[in-house]
């Protein structure tokens, strides 16, 4: 029987888009990186087929490979309603971040300050404490409340002052799936001169996001948390990339975003980041521009991860045994679990052997598993969501835990 029936998602349509689903493997590790649909494979192979050269070049294989990279930048800056010609592609988030980090703290000082946060994953945190080590800035830290695991946005008041140049933080937590209050966070962090940073991986494959709703000075993804190729993606204002300077090579291009990428790209992924966000945007019927079918297929995401979460934890934690880490006011689809008895390994491992796609550990989110605890302990069993998330794979995830669970000592 299916765990909860789908009415306005036509999870059959989307699942059969999905060649990977097809030998009945359960993939709920969404947050550690998603499956990709049929129009993104497609999307790279017809990049290749078609003849790729590298870019800026006077012959019509080069052109391709310019118009998708340009394709791609537009296609991200609708994603999060920013501004294509400040979308900066590189191979993952943290490689971009560190790259960021280390633009941005040549413009600061020693006695600056920069805030960063408890609940984020580390690719968040480290790229700016190191860089502040180097500049002789002081980090300070926003703390995760201990009984709601949510990030009050209220302590930002007392963390940022006016030698704040940073606040870096995460929309949404990837080990706990806490959603954060960025927009409040960044009108106290604006309020005192300072940029903000989003780190929207954890958040870009659940919700809409917005950057101006959200104050987001700049904001990271990785694509291939949203059903696209292994890449990631740092939107910014090019008014503000204007004025950072990162180290490159001289014969490089000086031009934003471009002199924030290093060497060539991965010229045909950009076909399936572009193809990614045409997919999430047409997760459920409808017209309109992108963006607009963005809002509309995003809400819809929304709202069934809204209906399928609390289910799933109820059904959950109705198994002997089996302990909810983390309760957020908001949370994404995003579910962690402690299961007693084994280590969290032995269970992740357990369900592997049945082809049950979960992980276990601390998801790098090294000072949140800290402050919960649970860091020395093998962390945690992380279930999250995506778009192809069938009610039939949580019915093979809990029988499948009860199992375990069953074959314990009470
Ligand atoms: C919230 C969050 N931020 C950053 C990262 C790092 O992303 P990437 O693998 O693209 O470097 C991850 C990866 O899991 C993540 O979940």
């Amino acid at each position: 029987m299916l765990f909860l029936m789908d009415t306005t998602w036509d999870i059959e349509g989307i699942r059969s888009q999905y060649p990977a689903l097809r030998d009945g493997t359960v993939y709920l590790d969404g947050a550690g990186g998603t499956q990709v649909p049929e129009c993104v494979i497609e999307a790279i192979s017809q990049a290749h087929r078609s003849g790729l050269s590298n870019v800026h070049g006077p012959f019509a294989s080069s052109r391709r490979s310019d118009l998708l990279i340009a394709g791609a930048r537009e296609a991200v800056a609708d994603l999060v309603g920013g501004d294509a010609g400040g979308v900066i592609l590189g191979p993952n988030m943290t490689t971009l971040t560190y790259r960021m980090a280390a633009a941005l703290a040549r413009t600061w000082a020693p006695g600056d300050e920069i805030v960063v946060s408890e609940l984020d994953h580390d690719s968040n945190v480290r790229p700016w404490v190191q860089a502040a080590a180097a500049a002789g800035v002081m980090v300070r830290w926003a703390r995760v409340d201990p009984l709601t695991t949510d990030l009050p946005a209220g302590q930002y008041a007392g963390l940022v002052t006016s030698r704040t140049r940073l606040v870096a933080v995460a929309a949404a937590s990837n080990l706990i799936g806490t959603i954060t209050d960025v927009a409040a966070i960044s009108a106290i962090a604006h309020a005192a001169g300072a940029l903000v940073y989003v780190d929207a991986v954890a958040a870009a494959p659940h919700f809409r996001l917005d950057m101006a709703s959200m104050g987001a000075d700049l904001i990271a993804l990785s694509a291939y948390k949203w059903c696209g190729p292994h890449a990631g993606a740092v939107v910014a204002p090019v008014e503000l990339l204007e004025t950072l300077h990162p180290d490159k090579l001289e014969p490089s291009s000086g031009a934003v975003p471009e002199r924030f990428e290093l060497g060539t790209a991965g010229i045909a992924n950009m076909a399936g980041i572009t193809a990614a966000v045409d997919h999430l945007a047409d997760l459920v019927a409808g017209g309109g521009s992108r963006r607009q079918r963005l809002d509309r297929s995003l809400a819809a995401l929304e709202a069934r991860e809204g209906a399928l979460v609390p289910a799933t934890i109820s059904r959950l934690t109705g198994i002997p045994g089996v302990r909810m880490v983390g309760a957020p006011t908001r949370r994404t689809g995003t579910i962690t679990v402690t299961v007693d008895y084994l280590t969290q390994g032995e269970v992740a491992a357990r369900l592997g052997e049945q082809d049950i796609c979960v992980w276990s550990g601390h998801a790098y989110a090294w000072e949140l598993a800290r402050a919960l605890g649970i860091r020395d302990t093998g962390g945690a069993i992380r279930v999250s969501l995506a778009p192809y998330t069938a009610g039939s794979d949580l019915d093979r995830l809990v029988g499948a835990l009860t199992t375990i669970v069953s074959g314990t000592p009470a």
